[in-house]
C-alpha cells in the first residue's frame, strides 16, 4: 500500500506521462500495464522534453524500478530504439525491467495493421499502424511471441513459423517483403533478444515486494477511457483495456492492491483519430485550442480534433474506472476563451436526452453536447500554484467539474513544465503516505 492508478479518463493525451513523472518522485515502483508504442507520454523538464512511447514515465528518476509489464505490447526495434536515445542523455536505465510475459510486435503485425486500415478505406479506424491491434489480437488467438521467447532461437523459430502461417492469406501483397523473410526476422528478434536480456525479468513481484513494504507503486495507463476494447466507442478504439481495472491484470497484482484510482482529464477534449466525438467544435475556438495546446500527435505528429470538455463522458469514466480522484491539465489553454462551455447533457437523434453516456453506437455518433455556460478569465494561470492563486472563474469551471462528477480534483496543471501543476491536500496526502523510495 498504497497502490495508484493513473488512467487516462477521455481519449488519450491527457497529460499522463507528466502526471507519473510527478508522482515517480517519491514512488519506489512504476509499473506501465497496456497498450504499446501507439502511446506518446510526454515530459518537459526545464528546456528538455522526454517522449516516451514504450518506457515508464519514472526512469527519470535515477534506478527507479520501471517495470513494462505483462499487459503490454512490446516492438522491440521501437524500445531499443527508445534505450539507446535514453542512454545518450546519460538517463540512468539500470531500473528498467521488461516482462518475460509480455507480447512482442512482430513485422508482419505492422504489415497487418497497415493492409486492415487499407481495407476498411474511408471507414478507417485512424490507428497509429503501430501493429497494436494484430498483435493483441494474436495474444487472444495464442499466436504470440512473447518477450521470453527471443531467448531462445529454438522456441523462436517454432512460434514464429506458427505464428505466419494463418496470415498468408492477408499479407500476400507483402509476400515478397524481406520484413517477412523467416529467417531474417528470426536474427533480427534474437539480436534485440540479446540487447534487452539485462531488463527481460520476472516482473510482478517487484511490483508485490513494494506494496508489501508500503510503499507507492505508480501504475501507468496509456490511451485512454474511451479507447478502452471493452468500455469506448468500439470499434474506434484501441486493442487493450486502458481502464483501471486492467492495472491488475496487466501488472500482476491483485483488486486489493489498488488504493486510488486518478483519472487525467483535459479542461477540454482531444481525440486522434476516426469515432464519435459529442462535443467535437469546428470552428475557431477548437483551432484556437488546438494552437494554444499544441494539439498534434506525439506518436505520429496528426493533428487532434478538440472540443469542449464533456461532463457526460467523464462521468462514466468515473464509473468504469472508480475514479478516487482526477487531474484536470491544461486549464491554462482555456485562458482567453470567452465564454466557455462543458457539456452536461447530450441531444441524440431525434432530440432525445441523454444524462448518461449511451452504449448504443448509433445514438453515440449523433449524439452532441448540450452545454453548461460559464464565464471565462483573461489572468495568466501559469504560476498559479494553490487553487487560490486562480481567478474564481476558473475555479468555478473547476467546481462544476467536481459537482458533476461527484469527485475530487486532485491535482490542476497549469503548463507543460513539471512545476506547473497545483498540488492539493488530497494529493500532497498521497504522496507523503509514501515512504521516501
Ligand atoms: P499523455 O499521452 O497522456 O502522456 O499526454 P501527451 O504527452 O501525449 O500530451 C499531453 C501534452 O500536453 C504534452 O505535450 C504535455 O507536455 C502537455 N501538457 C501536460 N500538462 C499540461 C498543462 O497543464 N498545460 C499545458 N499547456 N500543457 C500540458
Ligand atoms: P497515449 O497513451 C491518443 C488511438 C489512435 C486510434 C485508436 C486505435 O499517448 O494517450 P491503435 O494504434 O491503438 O490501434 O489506434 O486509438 N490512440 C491514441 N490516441 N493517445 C494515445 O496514447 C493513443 N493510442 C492509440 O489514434 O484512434
Ligand atoms: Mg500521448
Amino acid at each position: 500500500m498504497p497502490g495508484l492508478v493513473i488512467v487516462g479518463a477521455q481519449w488519450g493525451d491527457e497529460g499522463k506521462g507528466k502526471v507519473v513523472d510527478l508522482l515517480a518522485e517519491r514512488a519506489d515502483a512504476v509499473i506501465r500495464f497496456q497498450g504499446g508504442n501507439n502511446a506518446g507520454h510526454t515530459i518537459v523538464r526545464g528546456d528538455e522534453v522526454f517522449k516516451f512511447h514504450l518506457v515508464p514515465s519514472g526512469i527519470l528518476y535515477p534506478g527507479r524500478p520501471c517495470v513494462v509489464g505483462n499487459g503490454v505490447v512490446v516492438d522491440p526495434r521501437v524500445l531499443t530504439d527508445e534505450i539507446d536515445g535514453l542512454r545518450k542523455r546519460n538517463i540512468d536505465l539500470s531500473g528498467l525491467r521488461i516482462s518475460a510475459n509480455a507480447h512482442l510486435i512482430m513485422p508482419y503485425h505492422l504489415l497487418l495493421d497497415q493492409a486492415g486500415e487499407a481495407r476498411l478505406g474511408k471507414r478507417e479506424i485512424g490507428t497509429t499502424k503501430r501493429g497494436i491491434g494484430p498483435c493483441y489480437a494474436d495474444k487472444a488467438a495464442r499466436l504470440g511471441i512473447r518477450v521470453q521467447d527471443v531467448l531462445d532461437e529454438k522456441i523462436l523459430k517454432q512460434k514464429i513459423t506458427a505464428a505466419i502461417e494463418p496470415k498468408r492469406q492477408a499479407l500476400r501483397d507483402y509476400a515478397k517483403d524481406p520484413l517477412l523473410d523467416l529467417h531474417t526476422m528470426t536474427e533480427d528478434y534474437l539480436a534485440f533478444g540479446h540487447r534487452l536480456a539485462p531488463y527481460i525479468a520476472d516482473t510482478p513481484p517487484i511490483a508485490w515486494r513494494a506494496l508489501d513494504e508500503g510503499k507507492l507503486v505508480v501504475f501507468e495507463g496509456a490511451q485512454g477511457t474511451l479507447l478502452d476494447i471493452d468500455h469506448g466507442t468500439y470499434p474506434f478504439v484501441t486493442s487493450s483495456n486502458p481502464v483501471a481495472g486492467s492495472a491488475c491484470v496487466g501488472a500482476g497484482v491483485g483488486p486489493k492492491s489498488i488504493d486510488e484510482v486518478w483519472g487525467v482529464a483535459k479542461a477540454y477534449s482531444t481525440r486522434v483519430g476516426a469515432g464519435p466525438f459529442p462535443t467535437e467544435l469546428h470552428d475557431a475556438v477548437g483551432e484556437r485550442i488546438q494552437r494554444a495546446g499544441g494539439e498534434f500527435g506525439t506518436t505520429t505528429g496528426r493533428p487532434r480534433r478538440c472540443g469542449w470538455i464533456d461532463l457526460v463522458a467523464l462521468r462514466y469514466a468515473v464509473r468504469v474506472n472508480g475514479l478516487t480522484g482526477l487531474v484536470i491539465t491544461k486549464l491554462d489553454v482555456l485562458t482567453g476563451i470567452e465564454p466557455l462551455r462543458a457539456a452536461v447533457r447530450y441531444t441524440g437523434p431525434e432530440g432525445a436526452s441523454f444524462d448518461d453516456f449511451p452504449y448504443h453506437q448509433s445514438v453515440l455518433h449523433r449524439a452532441r453536447g448540450d452545454y453548461e455556460e460559464l464565464p471565462g478569465w483573461e489572468e495568466d494561470v501559469t504560476g498559479a500554484r494553490t487553487l487560490a492563486d486562480l481567478p474564481a472563474n476558473a475555479r468555478a469551471l473547476l467546481e462544476l467539474i467536481e459537482q458533476r462528477l461527484d469527485t475530487p480534483v486532485v491535482m490542476v496543471g497549469v503548463g507543460p513544465g513539471r512545476d506547473q501543476m497545483i498540488w492539493t491536500d488530497a494529493a500532497e496526502s498521497v504522496r507523503s503516505r509514501a515512504r521516501v523510495a
